[in-house]
């Protein structure tokens, strides 16, 4: 597995263009399966979660021609509804597969999903929402297998949580389910928004989107249709926290800051000097940051793909910081490998507590999940001494060409093959 060796005292400047979201991708190429018409998606990332979900859906017969950032999907034809375990355990989001093939086919076959270790990640709110559309499912062989008598049929439906993938799985497969859905405690986050925006241009009918209740009336077929993905946010605020704990003069353009106001709120509070636009900030040098609390909350709270980022800040800032992690349990692993780089952190139950002025020292590092891995980038960048971090496959999974982007900008890192 690839290492990165990152040299540290790093210094950063000049400018970042955020890519594509990874996270409003992901449905939006699954979302091709409901139409039998073509989808052309512009600020398509290259990471490997993308090219994993791409393999998925060609392993079911659709054509699909990936140049750079460009996808071209051709669905018409689909050659079996089964996904197998080999695709489906690399990556969580395999599981929206299921809305689709169930409300154009009235079947599907997926092995359990895997993706992040963090937590147990259950799919019960998933399962029940398709159900009240009219679906049922049996457990077979560490396989999901759903049916669908004739059609599904529009529901109400309330969500126990508001659930990012859950709300995506149901109001795709609602798109051409019989009347009107109506989804109660719908997730808010920018990429349902983009997602529901590509639905639209397909023909879907949607209404209330990026709200807590979302509308659709069904419809019987859809229509060729192009879309740009928005920018990552998170991706945006990963290089926002790289420049403050490099304490350099960083430019972030390219991405939309309206989705980053918790961020940036958070930031601004811990004393970060920051210049923000419409759809770029400008990161400026400033003293020493302040310490602060945080909880992790579904959008528009703070999310909790930003989290492990901000405790490496909170390591060096003046103070000591609590965060809370209210949406997955078990997304604290990246804190021992902090830990090894000379941070101070203690976790109880959901609280991380982060003891503040300390001073990150070169060390050998293990990644464990996609931001925990990040975190650690970070740490090192501004480290005494070099560290290299192994088992980097999970970034790859989600910032495109991070080494590269980081070299650019001035920081001294090279990538290990093995
Ligand atoms: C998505 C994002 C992920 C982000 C997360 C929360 C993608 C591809 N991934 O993940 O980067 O960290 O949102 O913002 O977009 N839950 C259940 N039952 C379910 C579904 C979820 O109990 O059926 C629980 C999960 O275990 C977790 C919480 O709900 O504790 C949040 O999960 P969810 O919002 O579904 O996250 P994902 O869609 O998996």
């Amino acid at each position: 597995m690839d290492k990165l060796i990152i040299k540290g005292n790093s210094q950063i400047s000049g400018s970042v263009n955020v890519h594509g979201s990874k996270n409003a991708a992901l449905p939006i190429i699954v979302s091709s399966l409901l139409s039998d018409k073509s989808l052309k998606l512009l600020n398509v990332p290259n990471v490997v979660d993308v090219s994993n979900l791409i393999k998925l859906l060609k392993n079911y017969g659709v054509k699909i021609l990936h140049n750079k950032n460009t996808v071209n999907i051709n669905p018409k034809k689909i050659k079996n509804l089964s996904a197998d375990y080999d695709v489906v355990r690399k990556m969580r989001a395999s599981i929206l597969i299921l809305g689709p093939l169930l409300s154009r086919f009235g079947e599907a076959k997926i092995s359990l999903p895997g993706g992040c270790a963090i937590g147990t990640r259950p799919i019960d709110i998933h399962l029940d929402g398709l159900s009240k559309l009219g679906a049922s499912f049996e457990i077979q062989n560490g396989f999901v297998v759903g049916n669908v008598k004739s059609q599904l049929i529009g529901n109400k439906i309330n969500l126990p949580f508001p659930s990012v993938g859950a709300t995506e799985n149901i109001l795709m497969a609602s798109v051409l389910a019989k009347g009107e859905t109506k989804i109660s405690n719908a997730a808010r986050e920018p990429e349902i928004e983009d997602l529901s925006n590509c639905l639209i241009k397909m023909g879907a009918k949607i209404e209330g989107h990026g709200s807590k209740t979302i509308y659709v009336q069904g419809v019987t077929n859809l229509k060729k249709a192009q879309h740009k993905i928005i920018s990552d946010r998170i991706v945006a605020g990963t290089y926002i926290i790289a420049a403050l704990i490099l304490n350099s003069k960083l430019e972030i353009k390219n991405f939309n800051t309206e989705y980053l106001k918790s961020l940036i709120n958070i930031l601004k509070k811990m004393g970060a000097n920051l210049n923000v636009n419409n759809n770029s900030i400008r990161v400026l040098k400033g003293p020493k940051l302040k310490s602060t609390n945080l909880s992790t909350s579904p959008y528009p709270g703070f999310p909790t793909d930003l989290q492990a980022q901000l405790m490496s800040l909170m390591c060096i800032s003046n103070g000591k910081s609590k965060i809370k992690e209210t949406i997955f349990e078990n997304r604290f692993m990246h804190v021992p490998e902090l830990n090894r780089l000379g941070a101070h952190i203690t976790v109880e139950k959901d609280t991380a507590t982060i003891i503040g002025n300390q001073i990150f020292k070169g060390a050998q590092v293990m990644a464990s999940d996609l931001r925990a891995s990040i975190s650690l980038v970070l740490a090192a960048m501004n480290a005494n001494g070099q560290t290299t971090i192994n088992r980097v496959y999970h970034l790859d999974r989600g910032y495109e060409n991070i080494e590269k982007t980081l070299g650019s900008l001035g920081v001294e890192i090279k990538r290990k093959k093995n």
